[in-house]
């Protein structure tokens, strides 16, 4: 009888995607915690807090350098809603939702500025300006209700002032762009 040898198996490699290699920056956050395997949450962190959002490229590039699934990236990602999946408008407008501005009805204000903007909670409306979020109690409770935009913040407001306010800084933007 013949005996048939075994086909040699074919060596298996790993070509996970992207192909291409992480950008610098991207290798200098993801070097500090190589090995470490319950810093997920703290590299998509600082990945976030460089690029301002989570980059679907760069979140492929995090599991296949510290060699976790992509399936585990992006539900760690996905789990916690302080990670944004898109860029930030230029202007975060944050409303404050904490018990003292929920009094001060800081939700009216959230509903006028979705209404206005036509974007829910965590959109960033059309023209790529403004990026509407909550926040808990901001510090600030006395002046309640607050909503911060960037690092300005805007005390006893109201949804009509805040109206006001975004139209100003987009008519602020228009004139940059144009100048
Ligand atoms: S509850 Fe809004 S600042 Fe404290």
């Amino acid at each position: 009888m013949e005996l048939k040898t075994k086909k040699p198996l074919k060596k298996q490699v790993y070509l996970g995607q992207p192909q291409d290699p992480p950008p610098p920056e991207l290798i200098a956050i993801l070097d500090k915690y190589r090995g470490k395997p319950d810093a997920l949450i703290t590299v998509l962190e600082e990945i976030q807090h460089h690029y301002g959002y989570l980059p679907r490229k760069q979140l492929e590039h995090t599991a296949r350098e510290l060699g976790f699934p992509m399936s585990r990236v992006f539900g760690v990602a996905t789990f916690y809603n302080l990670f944004q999946f898109s860029p930030p408008g230029r202007y975060q407008v944050r409303v404050c939702k904490g018990t003292a501005c929920h009094v001060g009805h800081s939700e009216e204000i959230l509903s006028y500025l979705k209404e206005k903007l036509n974007i829910d909670e965590d959109e960033t409306s059309a023209d790529g300006l403004f990026t509407l979020q909550t926040v808990a109690c901001v510090g600030a409770c006395s002046l309640a209700p607050i909503v911060v935009v960037n690092e300005r913040t805007y005390a006893r407001t109201t949804p009509e002032k805040m109206w006001d306010a975004l139209e100003h800084l987009r008519a602020e933007a228009v004139e940059e762009v144009a100048s």
